[in-house]
């Protein structure tokens, strides 16, 4: 049967009231805005529902089995809703969760739609390089931690959450800015600004850039990713980024990605754990979330 749960609620209001009229005063619609729904309700059930016998309406045979299995589905629903309602409550308390610094463009944004949820819940976040993201998985000091690669170690658990594009950025006037498929070690000529040891994205590039037998020498090495954006702006060199972070200053055309053959470097984020670990309620509940909503709040933003 493809019933509305609308229909049944409409369905049991005019039994109650043994009326349209009046159950459609009380549920706030027209009349006929009623009488529609429940013929279909009718047509779905394939026989008749309500009979009238003088002013008021009754139900039939059918009607009440509608009306016994209607009513069983919608307090149903309400024992979900009270459900849900309390475990709201119960998820409350620290959250505390390491972020490689690159992340500080996403997570806050997904924290703030589950604060939305869950207002109880106090967050720490801690954002650092790579190298101290590890440190401290191993020494088991957080809920989970967020990085952009799972280091090999067999005693983790790790998802995959959203999409991490690492692409080579330049001021937006730069000579190489519109230019197709440039050679890597053309952009290389460049002066190439790195993060400093430690920082995942650095690790990304140098593996890649390795496999192709080309050591990196930077011309200048900043400690983080903001330092290094605001660097390009400035026209001091180019560098490769998380585009996730740069995505304010290209819109507003201070920026460019500029198209280098190898890139952009398309990886993941991942919240890992050791295995084994019990997650609080509250890390698995947000865990959860950023797994399910992670796209969809970022596309939002
Ligand atoms: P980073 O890490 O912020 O240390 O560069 C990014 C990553 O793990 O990919």
């Amino acid at each position: 049967m493809h019933l509305t749960l609308q229909q049944l609620r409409l369905f049991q209001a005019v039994v109650r009231h043994g009326s349209f009229t009046r159950a459609a005063e009380a549920m706030h619609l027209t009349q006929p805005a009623v009488s529609i729904q429940v013929k279909r309700l009718e047509e779905q059930a394939g026989l008749p529902l309500l009979e009238q016998i003088g002013k008021k309406i009754y139900p039939t045979a059918a009607g009440r089995a509608v009306l016994e299995h209607g009513t069983a589905v919608l307090d149903q629903l309400k024992a979900l809703d009270q459900e849900l309602d309390s475990l709201r409550g119960e998820i409350k308390g620290p959250l505390q969760i390491s972020v490689v610094t690159t992340g500080k463009y996403f997570m806050p944004h997904l924290l703030g739609r589950f604060l939305q949820q869950y207002p109880g819940v106090e967050p720490r976040l801690k954002f650092t390089n790579r190298a101290r993201v590890v440190e401290r998985l191993n020494q088991n000091l957080d809920d989970f931690v967020v990085m952009g690669q799972v280091p090999p170690a067999r005693n983790l658990v790790s998802h995959p959450f959203l999409e991490n594009v690492l692409g080579f950025v330049a001021p937006a006037d730069h000579p190489l800015a519109g230019r197709r498929r440039i050679p890597l070690k053309r952009v290389l000529q460049e002066r190439f600004i790195a993060r400093e040891q430690g920082s995942g994205t650095r690790r990304v590039v140098e593996e890649m850039l390795e496999k192709k037998g080309i050591a990196i020498e930077p011309y200048m090495e900043l400690g983080s990713s903001e330092a290094i954006k605001q660097a390009v702006i400035a026209g001091i060199g180019v560098a490769v980024l998380s585009l996730h972070g740069v995505r304010l200053e290209q819109e507003a055309g201070r920026l460019t990605v500029l198209d280098v053959q190898g890139f952009p470097i398309r990886r993941r984020w991942y919240a890992v754990h050791l295995e084994g670990k019990q997650l609080s309620l509250v890390a698995r509940t947000f865990l959860d979330f950023i797994l399910a909503e992670g796209p969809k709040v970022l596309q939002g933003e």
